[in-house]
This record gives structure tokens, C-alpha cells and sequence, in this order.
């Protein structure tokens, strides 16, 4: 198939670096220039395992070309998938590149008539795909939905650091389509990967499902969080005991003859500094603000990330209470990505740490194995010193505080031993029997 991505951010490069990996010709679409050139050159511009290298492969065999021309890209295209942003504005989603592009896509579905199938991959709103691009398809197109137009809402369900292996090993994939010949067309698409539980349904429970897929985690993260919250307050418990406890429900994990079964969403019942990423943080506000907007109030999710919002804030207090003021107290920050695996920082907790710390006078030294420069273009301007390694600066740390849970953090567990370094663990990542001073979120 010849397939059109709109969009080469995180979602829309993937889909379109996967797809070409599976056989079909794929043309990539952003207004970047700058961007579309180190594309073709096979190099990617962010950080995902295996990405590159799907890259560099497909553009040398020709089945992943990048382009700003969206014109020549859809023209005897069979699938457009939109893939552009919908980031949060004041509380609310923006739809304007949704709108900019299916503008753009109608104007040129309309000097061709072979069937197109138009797939929203965003994550967008409940209804925005047939009442915002279906309707800008029909009223600019000569097209008809059903007939010579099909359109559908294709949610991803890509986690960053996995999202190559997410996409060729898919859980399940959502199609909400208009008519049965979009489906047909969309699921062809993925047939190469062999056996996936397809969900046949309409566009806006796709929508929702995405949302609610996303809002749910975010809510495990968030229930932990006040029950650590709790914890630390009762004083004698460590919450991570209690969440083992939790945690060998057989109903959470299931006993069988051969042993536990210990589904992912495990790791999400633990306390922590909180969500973040290029997700949870943004999907959850824009659903909370529409269920506002049709008067049917989100009170749980609002609480999620009340939550959320202030669980950072942990950090500082728990340094203060060790250390007392922190002016001219030396901290180092472990940890920029908002997870392990990623160069991401967005909405990482590590930002408002960093700044709130400076803001107390401290002085700060942070690591990170690959989000120090987006960390730098963050936090331009405030005095703080990045070092590409962490095994020698702690020695010289009042305190040092584990924001993301990388792998080799584990080696603090030999390196401080029992010196007077305060350690506090923002991830309930490390040994609390391996330190002197350890203070960690819900103890
Ligand atoms: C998420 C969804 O997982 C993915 O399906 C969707 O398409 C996009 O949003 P992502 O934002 O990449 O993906 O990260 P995810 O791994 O889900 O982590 C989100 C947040 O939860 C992070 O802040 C992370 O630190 C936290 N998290 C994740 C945990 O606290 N525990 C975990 O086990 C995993």
C-alpha cells in the first residue's frame, strides 16, 4: 500500500518507520524542512531504540521517503494517517494542526477519486473525527464518507523507550471505522504482523478508549501515590510493603499451578514523584475539561492529578527536613527523562525538582545518560551544572536525589554505603537498607 503520514513527531515517525518495515511505500509529511532533510539522510531526530535503524534501512531501500509537500504525498496515496500534535492550551485540547491538515488533505482529495481512507491517529476528543475532519473532508472535498472517502480514528498505543517493539507486537489495535470497506482497508494494513485482537468499532469509541486506557494507568500511578502519602504520615509502615501485599491479590495476580502470573500494570502500583511524559499529563487534563464542557464532572481524574501535581513537591520537603535550609547545600539530581528509556523531558517531574531547588538557593549538579541537552534547552539560563556521569560528583553531594529510575542508579547501592550522603529515592528504586541517611516516598 502507499500510505501518507502526517505528522513525524513521536507517533507519526514510528507509524510511518514500522509501516515501511512492513512492506508498504510510506511518505512522511511535515512543514519541518530542516527535519524532513535528516530524515532522508536515515537519521532520526529523537531517541527510540531500534528506530534508527528501521530508518536508515527503509530510506536506503526506498520504501520511507520524507517530504514538506503534502500535495505530491497524497496523490494516489490509499491511506492519509494524521499524526500531528494536540497539545493542551490553557486546560483545553488545540485542535489547530488537526484542522490545518485536514484543510490541506480535503483540497487535495479533491482533484483525485480513488477510494482514501483518512485515519486520525492523534489522540483527539470524542467526536473530533467525524465532526471536526470528517466535516472539513466533506464540506472542502467533492467526496463522499462511504463512498470514495473513508475515515477512521486509529488510536496508538506506543509507549515511548518500547515503541518500535510496541507497534510490531501490537496488544490489540482500535479501528474505529465509518463503513465496513475502511476497516477492511486499515486492518489490511497491519496483516503483516500476523495475529492481533482487532477491536472493530466507531470512531468515537476509539476516541474514548484511548483516553480511558490512558486515564486508568495514570490513576494506578496516582491511587499509589496517596496511599504512600498516607503512609509516610502514619509513620512505622513503608508503603512498598503494603503494595506488596496488594499486589498478591490472585485477582492482581493470578495463581497458577506453575506460579504467579505478574501482569505489567504491577509496576504502576508504586509510589513515586509522579507521572509525566508527552501523554498522561496532557490527555487527562483535556478529557477532565471536556467532561466540564458536557457537564459530566471527572471528579476521580481531577483528584489524579491534584495528586500528581504535588507529589514533586515530596522531594524538597524530604531534603529540607535533612538537611534544613538548603542555600549553599550541594544536591545532585539523578534522573532528567520523565522515565528510564527515553531523552524525553517532557513534563518530567525532574523540571519543576530542578527549579524549585534553585529556587532554595541550593547548588545543582544533575545526570542523565541521554536527556541532558533537552534539559539544557528547558532550563536555559538557570546555574546549573550537567556532568555525563554521576559515580564521581556524589561524593561531593550534601544529598542526592533519584528522579527517574535508570538501571545504573543501582550501583549507588555500593557507592554510598554507609557515608553521610542523604539519599532521597523519588522512585522507591533503590535499597533502603544499603544507606546511612535514606529517606524515600511513603516510609
Ligand atoms: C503512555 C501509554 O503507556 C501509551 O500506551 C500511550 O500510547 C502513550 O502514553 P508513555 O507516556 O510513553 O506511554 O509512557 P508510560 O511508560 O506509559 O509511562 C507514563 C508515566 O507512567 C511515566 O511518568 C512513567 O514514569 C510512569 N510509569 C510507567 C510508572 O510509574 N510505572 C510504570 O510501570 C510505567
Amino acid at each position: 500500500m502507499k500510505i501518507v503520514v502526517l505528522g513525524t513527531g513521536y507517533v507519526g515517525l514510528v507509524t510511518g518507520v514500522c509501516l515501511a518495515e512492513l512492506g508498504h511505500h510510506v511518505v512522511a509529511v511535515d512543514v519541518d524542512v530542516e527535519k524532513v532533510a535528516v530524515l532522508n539522510s536515515g537519521k532520526s531526530p529523537i531517541y527510540e531504540p531500534g528506530l534508527d535503524a528501521l530508518l536508515d534501512k527503509n530510506v536506503s531501500v526506498g520504501r520511507f521517503v520524507a517530504t514538506s509537500d503534502l500535495e505530491i504525498a497524497v496523490i494516489g496515496a490509499d491511506i492519509s494517517i494524521i499524526a500531528v500534535g494536540t497539545p493542551t492550551r490553557e486546560g483545553h485540547i488545540d485542535l489547530s494542526s488537526i484542522r490545518d491538515v485536514s484543510t490541506q488533505l480535503a483540497s487535495v482529495l479533491h482533484q483525485c477519486s480513488d477510494f482514501h481512507v483518512v485515519c486520525v491517529k492523534s489522540t483527539v476528543l470524542p467526536g473530533t473525527t467525524e465532526n471536526v475532519v470528517g466535516t472539513i473532508l466533506a464540506h472542502a472535498s467533492t467526496r463522499q464518507l462511504g463512498i470514495d472517502l473513508g475515515l477512521c480514528m486509529n488510536p496508538e498505543f506506543l509507549a515511548e523507550g518500547t515503541a518500535v517493539q510496541d507497534f510490531m507486537n501490537p496488544d490489540r489495535i482500535v479501528i474505529g471505522a465509518t463503513d465496513q470497506k475502511t476497516f477492511d482497508l486499515v486492518s489490511d494494513m497491519y496483516s503483516i504482523l500476523g495475529r492481533v485482537d482487532f477491536v472493530n468499532t466507531s470512531p468515537v469509541t476509539a476516541e474514548i478508549s484511548k483516553y480511558a486506557a490512558n486515564s486508568f494507568l495514570a490513576t494506578t500511578i496516582s491511587f499509589s501515590n496517596e496511599i504512600a502519602n498516607l503512609c509516610s504520615v502514619v509513620g512505622d509502615v513503608d508503603v512498598v510493603d503494603v503494595m506488596a501485599a496488594v499486589r498478591l491479590d490472585r485477582r492482581l495476580t493470578p495463581l497458577l499451578p506453575e506460579g504467579r502470573i505478574w501482569p505489567g500494570l504491577m509496576s504502576f502500583l508504586h509510589p513515586g514523584v509522579g507521572f509525566g511524559g508527552s501523554c498522561f499529563p496532557k490527555d487527562i487534563r483535556a478529557l477532565v475539561a471536556f467532561g466540564s464542557d458536557i457537564k459530566s464532572p471527572m471528579p476521580i481524574l481531577q483528584a489524579v492529578l491534584e495528586t500528581n501535581d504535588n507529589q514533586w513537591l515530596l522531594t524538597v520537603k524530604m531534603l529540607t527536613e535533612e538537611l534544613g535550609e538548603l542555600r549553599g547545600k550541594k544536591i545532585g539530581v539523578l534522573g532528567l527523562a520523565f522515565k528510564p528509556g527515553t531523552s524525553d523531558i517532557r513534563m518530567s517531574p525532574s523540571i519543576n525538582i530542578l527549579r524549585e531547588l534553585w529556587a532554595s538557593g541550593a547548588n545543582l549538579i544533575a545526570h542523565d545518560p541521554v536527556a541532558i541537552s533537552n534539559m539544557k534547552l528547558e532550563l536555559d539560563g538557570l546555574p546549573i551544572e550537567y556532568s555525563e556521569t554521576f559515580n564521581d560528583f556524589i561524593f561531593d553531594c550534601d544529598a542526592i536525589v533519584l528522579v527517574t529510575a535508570w538501571p545504573e542508579y543501582k550501583e549507588l547501592e555500593n557507592l554510598i554505603c554507609d557515608r553521610n550522603i542523604v539519599v532521597v529515592d523519588g522512585r522507591r528504586f533503590l535499597d533502603k537498607d544499603c544507606f546511612a541517611r535514606y529517606r524515600g516516598i511513603g516510609i
